[in-house]
């Protein structure tokens, strides 16, 4: 691919946007052990695997499609427009907000959504069928929420929310696959439907309250204890695997 093309499907910028860049000097390339040389032929052919872009002055390792964690923080909203709290977008680097998706600056996309209150493990990628494939009530990916409450969590509560519970919004009941008190009032809550305000909606429907709610894992993958609140990482291969692979 042409190292303008490359810069282009990175999101950095409009095509003229990235040939500037690269006239001006602004880009490097490199990968391995190769220390960056910076190339002002925007014509140039490369090898797209383990490429690492320099753009002024910051690294950028090359990826076809993006597939990311983020440690989603408390107020913080899942929307691109935002009503009260800044956008989990905000925290993103500008080339993941822009990347081009079928010629549009459209970025990545969270998938799925977590309330404003909630923290924990949030996917994004600009890959329409993983997006979808991941969303789909069909592909039942699991999900496991720390959950915190008001009271402590009787026996029968817990047995309730495994046999299932009526929500106001369907008359088809809904329940968690798995549920292990930790605590009085803690328990880890295994899901797979995504209904709005599920966990919320499913603890207010046994008599109780959550105080906090923190999701840890989707499918196989964890939420690692080093991401720090607010940060986001690629997913490393075998973590995509993991989500691709049918036992979830
Ligand atoms: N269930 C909820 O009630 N809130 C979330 O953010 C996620 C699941």
């Amino acid at each position: 691919m042409r190292l303008a093309d490359i810069l282009y499907s990175q999101g950095f910028g409009t095509r003229r946007v990235c040939a500037g860049l690269i006239q001006q000097g602004l880009v490097a390339v490199h990968g391995g052990a190769a220390s960056p040389e910076i190339c002002t032929d925007g014509g140039r052919e490369l090898v797209e695997d383990g490429l690492v872009l320099r753009v002024q002055g910051v690294d950028w390792p090359f990826h076809a499609k993006a597939y990311l964690m983020m440690h989603k923080p408390p107020l913080v909203e899942c929307s691109r427009r935002p009503t009260i709290y800044p956008s989990v977008y905000s925290l993103l680097p500008q080339p993941l907000r822009e990347r081009p998706v079928r010629g549009a600056t459209q970025g990545v996309q969270a998938i799925g959504r977590l309330d404003q209150d909630t923290t924990g493990l949030l996917l994004f990628s600009d890959d329409g069928q993983f997006i979808h494939r991941m969303a789909s009530p069909k592909k039942h990916v699991s999900k496991v929420y720390r959950v915190y409450t008001k009271h402590p969590v009787s026996e029968e509560q817990q047995a309730r929310l495994l046999e299932g519970v009526v929500l106001d919004d369907d008359p088809a009941p809904v329940r968690a696959s798995d549920c292990a008190r930790l605590a009085d009032c803690e328990l880890d809550l295994t899901l797979t439907q995504g209904r709005y305000h599920q966990v919320k909606r499913m603890l207010a429907a046994v008599g109780n309250r959550v105080v906090r709610l923190h999701r840890w894992r989707i499918g196989g993958v964890e939420l690692p204890t080093e991401l720090a609140p607010g940060q986001w990482r690629w997913l490393t291969p075998q973590e995509l695997a993991s989500l691709r692979g049918a036992s979830l």
